[in-house]
C-alpha cells in the first residue's frame, strides 16, 4: 500500500497512519470494522478543508463502512431554516466530495442509532467525541478519538495504528466517581458529565452508585464529559460491559453530590428568555423524539424549538406522524446538523438546551447565552 500500488492518495494516507503510529509507539496496524469521519461542517473546515477533500476524492475510495458526522446545515431543508446560499453551496460541495469517496452521508454523531453499530471489542476508528465515548464505554468497542485526517486515512486504507484505547492495558480506570445524589433526568446525567470532565480531564473514570440508566442518559453523560474534559472512555458499575473486569482498589475518589449538581446547573446557565430551544445533542434518539411529542401534547411550547437528529431517525419519526405533532407544538425536526456546527450565531443570541455538551460549546463556538434545563422544564 505504501508503494502506491493502490494509488497515490492511499499511499499518502498510509504514510500518515504510519507516522501517527510511530509517534504513539504502535507496533503494528490493525484492520478496522468501521470509521466515522468528523470535520464535515463548512463552518469548521472552511475553504482549505473543502479543497483538501476534493483533492482526496479525485483518486480515493473508502474500504470499510464509513459514516459522516453532522454537517453545517440540514442538507434538504436548509433554505427553510434560514441558511444563506453561499454557505449552502460550499457545504454541498463538501458533501459531494465525501459521496465521491463512497462515504455514507449519514451526517450524524449517533451512528450507533442509525445503522452503524459496532460489536463488543471490535476495533473501529471514530472521530466525534460523544460517539467515541459511547462506542468505547457503552458498547465496549475500541477506538481512539481520531482527528479528521486520521479517520479519513483509516477509511481509505481500512487500517489504524494499534495503540491507545485499542489495547486492554490502556482501558483501566484511573479515578472512581462516587455518585451520592439522585439523577432524575438525562440532563442531570449531562450536568454530572460536565462536572466530571472538568475534574478528570483525559483520565478514565469509573462510576459507582449510578441509577439504572438507558441509552439516552449514557449518551448525555459521555458527550458532556468528552466536551468539558477529554474523556473517551468511562466505566459504570452494573451498566457498562467492561466495568466488572476492572480493579478499583486504591484509586483516587471524587464525590458527586447534590451540591456539585446544583453548582453545575448554576455555572452552565448564562442566560434567560431563550430565542429558541434546541434538543438533540448528541442527535436525538427516536425515544427522545417520542418523549418530546408526548410532553407537548397539551399545547404549543412557550418558545419555538428544534430537535436535531439523524436523517434515518427523522424518517421513522415522520412515518409515525411525530413531525406533525411537533410542528403543532411549534417545533421542527432538523436532520444532518446541530446547534453547534450550524451557524447558530447568525440566527439567535440565547439558546436553551438540555445537553451538557451543547451548554459547554455554545458560548464559545456560537456566541450564545445558554439556558440549561431538562427537557421537561423547557417544555413545561
Ligand atoms: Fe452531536 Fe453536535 Fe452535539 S455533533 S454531540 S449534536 S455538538
Amino acid at each position: 500500500m505504501l508503494e502506491g500500488e493502490q494509488g497515490e492518495i492511499t499511499a499518502r494516507m498510509m504514510r500518515l497512519l504510519t507516522r501517527l503510529g510511530d509517534v504513539y509507539g504502535a507496533e503494528r496496524m490493525i484492520p478496522v470494522a468501521s470509521v466515522q469521519v468528523a470535520g464535515v461542517s463548512y463552518k469548521s473546515i472552511g475553504d482549505p478543508g473543502l479543497e483538501f477533500l476534493q483533492d482526496i476524492a479525485r483518486d480515493a475510495r473508502v474500504k470499510v463502512l464509513t459514516y459522516l458526522n453532522p454537517a453545517g446545515m440540514d442538507l434538504e431543508q436548509w433554505r427553510e431554516l434560514g441558511i444563506d446560499e453561499s454557505f449552502a453551496e460550499k457545504q454541498l460541495a463538501i458533501i459531494d466530495a465525501f459521496k465521491q469517496m463512497g462515504i455514507v452521508i449519514s451526517a450524524t454523531c449517533t451512528p450507533y442509532l442509525a445503522g452503524n453499530l459496532p460489536r463488543y471489542r471490535q476495533h473501529i476508528a471514530w472521530s466525534e467525541s460523544s460517539a467515541v465515548s459511547f462506542a468505547n464505554s457503552v458498547i465496549g468497542a475500541r477506538t481512539n478519538r481520531e482527528g479528521g485526517p486520521s479517520a479519513l486515512a483509516a477509511a481509505i486504507t481500512g487500517f489504524t495504528p494499534y495503540y491507545g484505547l485499542h489495547l486492554d492495558e490502556n482501558r483501566v480506570p484511573h479515578v472512581v466517581i462516587d455518585v451520592q445524589t439522585e439523577l432524575a433526568t438525562s440532563t442531570d446525567f449531562a450536568a454530572m458529565g460536565n462536572f466530571v470532565g472538568r475534574e478528570v480531564k483525559n483520565k478514565i473514570p469509573y462510576f459507582r452508585g449510578l441509577p439504572d440508566a438507558g441509552t439516552d442518559e449514557l449518551k448525555a453523560l459521555g458527550a458532556a464529559m468528552a466536551a468539558s474534559g477529554a474523556v473517551a472512555l468511562y466505566h459504570a458499575e452494573g451498566l457498562t460491559p467492561e466495568a466488572e473486569q476492572m480493579e478499583t482498589e486504591g484509586l483516587e475518589k471524587i464525590a458527586f453530590g447534590a451540591a456539585e449538581l446544583k453548582e453545575t446547573y448554576e455555572r452552565l446557565n448564562t442566560g434567560d428568555d431563550p430565542d429558541i430551544i434546541m434538543f438533540g445533542c448528541p442527535h436525538a434518539s427516536l425515544n427522545e423524539i417520542i418523549k418530546i411529542a408526548r410532553l407537548t401534547e397539551k399545547g404549543k411550547a412557550k418558545k419555538p424549538f428544534w430537535i436535531c437528529t439523524s436523517r434515518a431517525v427523522k424518517e421513522i419519526a415522520e412515518r409515525m406522524g411525530l413531525d406533525e405533532k411537533i410542528a403543532e407544538a411549534g417545533g421542527k425536526l432538523v436532520a444532518d446538523t446541530c446547534m453547534v456546527v450550524s451557524p447558530t450565531e447568525n440566527m439567535f443570541t440565547t439558546t436553551a438546551v438540555n445537553s451538557g455538551k451543547a451548554a459547554h460549546y455554545l458560548p464559545g463556538f456560537c456566541k450564545q447565552r445558554v439556558v440549561f434545563k431538562s427537557m421537561e422544564e423547557l417544555l413545561s
